[in-house]
């Protein structure tokens, strides 16, 4: 199967990655991981006191549905369980995997294209400037009914992406090879069409 391939999505909190690759999922049939949700879900059990290792090696597809796993506090502990390289370690087979199924795939995260998935044809990297992304995940947040302030959500996103590369294992940053895609001023269905047009690019070099 020539249309079917792998599509790695990076890049800060809030960026507009995991929109990207739904959308980008839906338009090529490809299957979508959102792999933030699987160190949100790690994250979730170390909250009630559960060692994060044992949460990594025993989580279960269940375990993604929690509907707490979008709350803020738990986007903090995930990034904080992230640093643990055992925690990172137990969760590398069962992304490696859903990257390389026969239909396609897209999976969005931090270190997709770098660690994950290092020979994904197609790789990008969503960034925008730190006050758009916490206005837009301020807006989502608030539009669900959780309780934030637009400052709380800009200083989690702060801490995060600090966090998130600064860390010795898989620290975020793209890969040499990642298109970046600055969506500070674009609008989604923009870096969408541009996500589309780059993987029907790689579709017809190698068809
Ligand atoms: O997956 P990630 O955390 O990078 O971001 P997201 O959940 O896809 O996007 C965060 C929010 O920003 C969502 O509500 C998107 O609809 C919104 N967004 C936007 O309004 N304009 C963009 N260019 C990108 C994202
Ligand atoms: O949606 P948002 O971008 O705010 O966060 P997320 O993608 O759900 O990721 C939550 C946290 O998990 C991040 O801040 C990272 O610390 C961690 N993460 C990671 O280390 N590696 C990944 N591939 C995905 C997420």
């Amino acid at each position: 199967e020539i249309r079917a391939l792998t599509v790695a999505i990076d890049g800060p909190a809030a960026a507009g990655k995991g929109t990207v690759a739904k959308a980008v999922a839906a338009h090529f049939g490809f299957a979508h991981l959102d792999t933030g949700l699987l160190y949100r879900a790690v994250a979730a059990k170390t909250l009630t006191g559960m060692d994060p290792e044992t949460a990594a090696r025993g989580l279960a597809p269940a375990d993604l549905e929690d509907p707490t796993l979008r709350n803020p506090d738990v986007a903090q502990e995930a990034s904080k369980v992230a640093v643990i390289p055992a925690v990172r370690a137990a969760l590398v087979r069962f992304q490696r995997s859903f990257a390389t199924r026969a239909g396609g795939a897209v999976l969005d995260g931090r270190d997709i294209g770098t660690v994950i998935c290092p020979d994904a044809p197609v790789k990008l990297f969503v960034t925008a400037s730190p006050e758009v992304r916490a206005q837009r995940r301020f807006a989502e947040l608030t539009g669900k009914g959780i309780e934030v302030t637009y400052e709380s959500v800009l200083e989690d996103v702060h801490q995060r992406d600090l966090r998130d590369m600064s860390r010795d294992q898989a620290p975020l940053k793209p890969a040499d090879d990642a298109k970046q895609i600055d969506t500070t001023e674009m609008a989604i269905e923009d870096a969408i069409a541009a996500a589309v047009a780059l993987v029907e690019a790689k579709q017809a070099e190698r068809s």
